[in-house]
């Protein structure tokens, strides 16, 4: 039977991008808006992004928020929430990389819940409202910008649990390349790669013959992977445009609209950076290639078609397009087993088991019908 396309699709985040667009701020955030600035480590301190933004707001009560990780805790967000409630604060501004980003989403969703904000990232509360959102994008990757995404970490008990809510969607962001130029290029690759692996989880399953989403997923990672041949020229003003508006479209929504998607490397990896602190991006360079090989005859067509258009292979096998891609993450110095980072932990593969299994990810059945024997056998051969 032919698969039918069936799809609800909204994205209402207003993108302004380019060089020019950081002159948006000052009118795309209300001028009687009292502002929480949400930000990391303080790299927009280093770069000059902190002061364009607080030229921009000014006249605005502006309240400062910092020190959100990389991969944001539940426990240092729940005290911009207090933050945002002491002072009144009516809108949540993000600058920042997805770590930022998400993090605003949880604040602006949990400043409106009276019980525990961490009931909205298991599900136990749905949210139908949040304080308006907007972003400023420092680093091009997640997507998050302009998704209804969010990834929060308990540190308590090492849980990392991305949810879904619409009304957190930013309301507008700011995409100017010229402020990936401070970005080190660990995160340069991450980045790239990151994106990549969003394509991926919406493209590789099997054919369904929808031209315009195959066609847009192989548009978006032939570029991803020209950007990888070129990364040599990662410090050049096209390079880095190119990198954030694809990454943008990754995962702003139309990709996966309709079509059959499987999200089991992101479900997998996460394990990784909650309990090594991993690189969000790194985590999914070293599962993705052995769940493909795992899963090889669930994904055989679509590997084929996605080895010739994506990767050029003339009659390519499912076997050649894995091996191109595991060379793609090799070729940016990302590893591809647990062993190439500096994680030394001779019980890892029976540790991320462990995980794996108490969060309820290791029979996540879908197309590939994953199960516990299939799931151990991904961990093991990308950690063991
Ligand atoms: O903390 P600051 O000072 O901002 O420094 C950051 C951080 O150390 C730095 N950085 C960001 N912009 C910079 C910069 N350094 C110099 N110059 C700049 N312009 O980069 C480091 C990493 O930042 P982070 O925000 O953590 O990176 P990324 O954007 O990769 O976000 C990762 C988080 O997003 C989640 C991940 O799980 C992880 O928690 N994801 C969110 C998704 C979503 N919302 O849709 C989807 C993704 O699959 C992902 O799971
Ligand atoms: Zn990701």
């Amino acid at each position: 039977m032919s698969h039918v396309l069936e799809f609800s699709f909204h994205n209402p985040t207003r993108i302004h991008f380019g060089p020019h667009s950081f002159d948006r701020l000052a009118t795309a955030v209300p001028a009687k808006a009292k502002v929480l600035l949400l930000y990391g480590g303080g790299s927009i301190r280093a770069n000059g992004v902190y002061d364009r933004v607080m030229a921009a707001l000014a006249g605005r009560t502006v309240v400062e928020f910092g020190g959100v990780e990389p991969n944001p805790t539940l426990e240092t967000l729940n005290r911009a929430v207090d933050r945002v409630r002491a002072g009144g604060l009516d809108f949540i501004l993000a600058v920042g990389g997805g770590s930022v980003i998400d993090g605003a989403k949880f604040v602006a969703l949990a400043a409106l819940y009276d019980g525990d904000g961490w009931d909205i990232v298991m599900g136990a509360h749905v949210p139908d409202r949040a304080l308006p959102l907007g972003a400023v994008l420092t680093l091009a990757a997640t997507g998050s910008e302009s998704n209804s995404a969010a990834v929060v970490t308990r540190r308590a008990d090492l849980r990392k649990k991305v949810f879904y809510a619409e009304p957190a969607r930013p309301r507008f962001a700011i995409l100017d390349p010229a402020v990936l130029a401070s970005l080190p290029d660990r995160q340069l690759g991450n980045g790239l790669v990151d994106a990549f692996v969003h394509v991926c989880e919406q493209y590789l399953t099997y054919p369904v013959g929808a031209l315009v989403q195959d066609g847009y997923a192989e548009a978006l990672m032939g570029a991803l992977r020209q950007l990888a041949e070129t990364f040599d020229r990662r410090r050049e003003p096209d390079w880095q445009q190119n990198l954030m508006w694809a990454a943008n479209q990754a995962l702003f929504g139309l990709v996966g609209a309709g079509v059959p998607t499987d999200w089991a490397t992101h479900r997998l990896a996460v394990e990784l950076t909650a309990l090594y602190g991993i690189d969000h991006a790194r985590t999914l360079s070293i599962i993705q290639p052995w769940l493909l090989r795992e899963t090889i005859e669930y994904k055989r067509a679509k590997l084929e078609q996605f080895g010739r258009r994506v990767f050029g292979i003339p009659y390519a096998t499912a076997e050649e397009a894995i091996a191109a891609t595991e060379a793609l993450y090799r070729s940016l110095a990302m590893p591809v087993h647990l062993r190439d980072t500096e994680v030394r932990d001779p019980d890892a593969a029976a540790r991320v088991m462990q995980a794996v299994r108490e969060h309820g990810n290791a029979a996540l059945g879908g197309h590939a019908e994953l199960d516990d024997a299939k799931t151990e056998r991904i961990i093991r051969a990308a950690c063991a």
